[in-house]
């Protein structure tokens, strides 16, 4: 982890659990939280839950992040009286797994960015490797959808990564630059600052078999290189992320959080994971 970037951990949960598991979970990890900042300032750090979008409304809800009986209220406003009540710790927020580019309009079964925003949704994943493997979702449209949440205040989390066939080819670092590029292109100093990048190995997720920290560090190294304006950006590692691994993985100068998929179901490896990126993150802000 660097000094200029503030880490960031996001729980990806998938098409996992009921509404009842959903809540629960977040009740685990919000318990486990507490108890850990009490060892712990939690100075800077943002940690995300992406819920599936059916349980976005109660788990906002639960963060206080809206009232449901009260959505006509402003977005922003509810927004900005969180960002003061949490200001200086640990932030805990939510995101979507994926979205629409478009605002509205006949796209049966799509959500759509102000959808998400009367949720309380500040985070976004785009071009999760799912989502462009099962789904189609190809460069250029993950850069409509990155247009699209910077137009509508929440951040994107752009996930790019090689097939185990391009990294035993060595084609990694081609592979990751171009998606991220192909994300970014057109945009300005100030809003590629407010993107997140995951590079997620796709051959990592799921698996178990990680990605070692110092070669992700690398391929990280190279995305940040590859465009004008990330030093600030956060970039994460994702893939098989554990309690018992994600120690070595922030102690990378360019791995700056974690997009967990599997371990985020599970609160205490969640909070394993916050606990050490959250040790790694006052390291650096002491060197
Ligand atoms: P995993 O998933 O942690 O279960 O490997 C990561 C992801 O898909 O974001």
């Amino acid at each position: 982890m660097s000094s200029l970037r503030r880490p960031l951990v996001a729980g990806n949960w998938k098409m996992n659990g009921s509404l009842a598991e959903g809540v629960v979970l977040t009740r685990n990890i919000q318990a486990r939280l507490v108890s850990l900042s009490a060892a712990s300032h939690y100075p800077s750090i943002d940690v995300v839950l992406a819920p599936p979008f059916t349980a976005l409304a109660i788990i906002s809800e639960q963060l206080n992040l809206i009232r449901i009986t009260n959505v006509h209220l402003p977005p922003r406003s509810l927004a900005a009286k969180h960002g003061e009540q949490t200001q200086g710790c640990l932030r805990l927020e939510i995101g979507a797994q994926t979205m629409s580019e478009f605002d509205q309009g006949p796209f049966t079964g799509e959500i759509s960015p102000p959808m998400l925003r009367e949720l309380g949704v500040r985070w976004v994943i785009l071009g999760h490797s799912e989502r462009r493997t099962l789904c189609g979702e190809s460069d250029i449209g993950v850069g409509l959808k990155v247009r699209a949440a910077l137009r509508h205040s929440m951040t994107p989390i752009i996930a790019v990564g090689e097939t185990a066939e391009q990294h035993a080819a060595g084609l990694t670092i081609e592979t990751v630059v171009a998606q991220t590029q192909a994300a970014l292109i057109g945009l300005q100093a100030e809003d590629i600052e407010r993107c997140v990048i995951a590079y997620e190995p796709i051959w990592a997720i799921g698996t178990g078999n990680s990605e070692t920290p110092e070669n992700a560090n690398r391929t990280m190294l190279a995305i940040r290189q590859s465009v004008a304006g990330l030093e600030p950006v956060r970039i994460l590692y994702g893939g098989s992320v554990k309690a018992d691994n994600a120690a070595e993985f922030f102690a990378q100068p360019n791995i700056d959080g974690a997009l967990v998929g599997g371990a985020s179901l599970d609160p205490e490896a969640f909070c394993t994971i916050i606990q050490a990126a959250d040790a790694a993150g006052q390291v650096f802000q002491r060197t």
